[in-house]
């Protein structure tokens, strides 16, 4: 007999839409000692999907899940919890995750108290959760972004009444300190700075699923990086959906400039900072990115469109020229820099000319690489009604002609590197050969060369012999 819903919050879009203008409160993550032995001999998996913030998530709730007793299983068939964390950017990322939660039925097979739960951007839809309960009632636990650190008692009510639930709130919930991470390597950390997002760019959903924008302290933020810097880690990446306006919720008169600043200070051989948005990236951030040092000269900027007619549909809120200008006076200051960026093909209704100045703006900025995406209507979002007249067919096209050039900038960004000796942070054994590590240069390109497992973790000198279109291969350099 399939289980009842305990609880049944569901989520709204056009709650979500809204903001409030309030201050964030901050909570510190407190365990109930009625749930500590919850996991006692029993073992979770997470499958995460998305970006970084949802990879960081991940962290967070594996932190939780250990704390409360779970081990980390070897594989998901055989583990009593299995977690979906998310992702709502494009369609076909949420057709992924369908098909993946149809196959799970078969685990409660084996394992009938096994419990199925998902999280992430995609529960954050109110659409998503009637299809779940339609298609996948064996789904126990929908939890949102917003209420991760209610997750030991969401599994209390479902082990101890055999019921399910979903539990997800519209409205952001505050920021939670403290919570307990279990980070995936041991050398390389996520530290979020900032939680939401207020851009409202028209073909994205995640204002809605990330709620308002709210910036952690700085202090709390430049305590974790000591605290990381003590333990050994050697790099950090500051994450946030638009780092360049950190601070702007606090009354403290305090922007991403100065954070970056402060850490620069801090002994840590690596900073890096993910994502970044044009409007908001300023000389300070210039000067900062100038400091060098542990401030990687790499920057993801990512740019959408190289017409300013369809940056102004988009709610962009810059113009292509000053992309351009942006990027030439980073350049200027920062002559060694890698710029990455991410480009959407096929906005309704763009042009062949509209599309044509993306294919120059490329080429003007030198690009080292690019994520490149087709247009994907998401409800509640205004693009997904603006009309559209352009076929697949183009918008294929578009893409494969884009892609085309932007590698080549893949090449030529890896080329200018050859017969360098670069710095690499050793990230482990590469997968086609035990004696080959991979590892990355302060300008994230993925070097490969020969070496023993005993560097993994350690920064090394690595001669860059030859340059291919995705990665470097060098040699040890005593
Ligand atoms: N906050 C970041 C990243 C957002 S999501 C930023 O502002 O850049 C990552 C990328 O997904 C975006 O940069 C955009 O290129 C792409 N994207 C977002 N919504 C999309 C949609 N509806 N269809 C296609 N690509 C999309
Ligand atoms: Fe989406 Fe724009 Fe916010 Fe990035 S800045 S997360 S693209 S709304
Ligand atoms: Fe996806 Fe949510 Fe990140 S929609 S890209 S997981 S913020």
């Amino acid at each position: 007999m399939s289980k009842k819903y305990s609880r049944y919050l569901v989520p709204s879009l056009r709650d979500a839409r809204k903001r409030i203008n309030r201050e964030t409160i901050i909570h510190k993550y407190e365990l109930d000692s009625k749930y500590i032995s919850l996991g006692a001999g029993k073992t979770y998996f997470i499958k995460t999907y998305g970006c970084q913030g949802n990879l960081a998530d991940s962290e967070k709730i594996a932190g939780i899940l250990e704390e409360l007793g779970f081990i980390k299983a070897e594989c998901e068939e055989l583990s009593d919890v299995v977690i979906f964390n998310t992702c709502a950017i494009r369609e076909n990322a949420e057709n992924r995750v369908f098909g993946e939660l149809g196959r799970t039925k078969k685990y409660k097979k084996d394992n009938p108290d096994s419990i199925i739960c998902l999280c992430g951007c995609m529960a954050q839809e109110e659409k998503v959760i009637e299809k779940v309960k339609r298609l996948c009632p064996h789904v126990d636990i929908i939890f949102g972004t917003h209420n991760i650190s209610q997750l030991p008692e969401l599994l209390y009510e479902v082990i101890n009444t055999s019921s399910k639930v979903v539990d997800v709130l519209s409205y952001e919930g505050d920021i939670v300190e403290g919570v307990p991470l279990k980070r995936d390597h041991s050398k390389k950390a996520w530290v979020n700075i900032m939680y939401g997002c207020d851009e409202f760019c028209t073909y994205c959903i995640v204002p809605y699923t990330r709620g308002r924008e709210r910036s952690r302290l700085p202090e709390d933020i430049i305590a974790e990086v000591k605290s990381l810097a003590l333990e050994g880690y050697k790099e950090v990446t500051l994450l946030g959906q638009n780092v360049n306006s950190y601070g702007r919720d606090l009354d403290i008169n305090y922007t991403f400039s100065n954070l970056l600043t402060d850490l620069h200070k801090i002994d840590i051989p690596r900073i890096r900072f993910t994502t970044s948005h044009p409007k908001d990236f300023d000389d300070a951030t210039i000067d900062a990115f100038a400091l060098g040092g542990n401030i990687m000269p790499y920057l993801h900027l990512p740019v959408q469109s190289g017409s300013s007619n369809v940056l102004k549909k988009m709610n962009r809120k810059y113009t292509r020229e000053e992309y351009l200008d942006k990027v030439r006076k980073l350049k200027e200051k920062v002559p060694n820099i890698s710029i990455t960026t991410d480009i959407i093909v096929g906005f309704p209704n763009e042009t062949d000319e509209e599309f044509k100045e993306t294919l120059t703006l490329v080429e003007e900025c030198g690009f080292e690489g690019a994520y490149t995406f087709i247009f994907s209507p998401r409800e509640g979002t205004p693009a997904a009604t603006y009309p559209d007249e352009i076929s697949e067919e183009t918008k294929k096209q578009r893409l494969y002609e884009l892609n085309k050039l932007v590698n080549e900038g893949y090449l030529k960004g890896n080329k200018r590197f050859e017969g360098t000796i670069q710095e690499v942070l050793v990230d482990g054994v590469s997968s086609k050969s035990d004696n080959v590590l991979t590892g990355y240069t302060p300008n994230n390109k993925l070097v490969n060369f020969n070496g023993d497992k005993s560097l993994i973790g350690e920064i090394v000198k690595v001669k860059i012999e030859k340059a291919f279109s995705w990665h470097l291969r060098g040699k040890l350099v005593d």
